[in-house]
């Protein structure tokens, strides 16, 4: 089955984040920014970048390098045209992150902000822990169960393609995996859009092997 992210417009991506009944862009643009104020990286690596989410808020910050990585390449081609004048240190690479060809060298901190719905979470924790120094710290945002549906429902139809593509995982499924690839959790707290969904912040730092 060919990965339906390649299918769905950026424009109807952000349409359908930033749609009331969804409300997940400010979200996820939130947790970016508190990310790289609290842990304060010369690096950084956005795992899913979409078309640059929350980039806009990087400038304030002395980032000598950001690597954005998507599996779609016409989000990273947007992402390129949106930031590269104001993120010189700004790297692009369109691939799957499950890939050992998708590689860059290790960063400081790395965001996958709903990443591991749509992805195999061993194979990507073994590759992210790869990518980060030790030392480094990865945040993750993963979405949690609830009574609505998974992907909420809005005019931008071509996200309904995730369904039956998207998984949920738990916090301690996540955590138990990320332990075994050699990250201890730093950081677990539980956060709501401001259309009710709710999300789990999980943080976890690469031990020093
Ligand atoms: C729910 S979106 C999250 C986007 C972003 N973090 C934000 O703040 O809007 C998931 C993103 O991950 C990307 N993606 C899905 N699977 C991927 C993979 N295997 N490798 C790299 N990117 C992937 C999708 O194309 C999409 O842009």
């Amino acid at each position: 089955m060919e990965n339906p992210w390649l299918h769905i417009p950026l424009d109807d991506y952000e349409g359908h984040m930033a749609h009331t009944d969804v409300a997940q862009d400010i979200l996820l643009a939130d947790v970016l920014e508190l990310a790289v104020r609290r842990h304060a990286p010369s690096s950084l690596a956005v795992i899913g970048c979409a078309g640059g989410n929350g980039f806009d808020r990087l400038a304030a910050f002395s980032l000598e390098r950001v690597v954005a990585v998507d599996i779609n390449p016409i989000y990273v081609q947007n992402v390129r045209k949106r930031y590269e004048a104001m993120l010189p240190g700004l790297q692009l690479i369109a691939g799957d992150i499950q890939d050992d060809g998708v590689s860059f060298t290790s960063v400081d901190l790395i965001i996958a902000g709903l990443l591991f719905e749509y992805v195999d979470s061993d194979r990507t924790l073994t590759r992210l822990h790869a990518l980060l120094r030790p030392g480094g710290v990865l945040v993750s945002v993963i979405q949690l169960p609830c009574e609505q549906t998974a992907v909420t429902h809005t005019p931008y139809t071509s996200l309904n393609r995730l369904e039956g593509y998207m998984r949920l995982i738990s916090p301690e499924q996540l955590t138990e995996m990320a332990v075994k690839c050699g990250f201890k959790e730093i950081t677990s707290s539980l956060l709501r859009s401001a259309a009710g969904k709710p999300f789990q912040l999980l943080e976890y730092q690469r031990t020093a092997k």
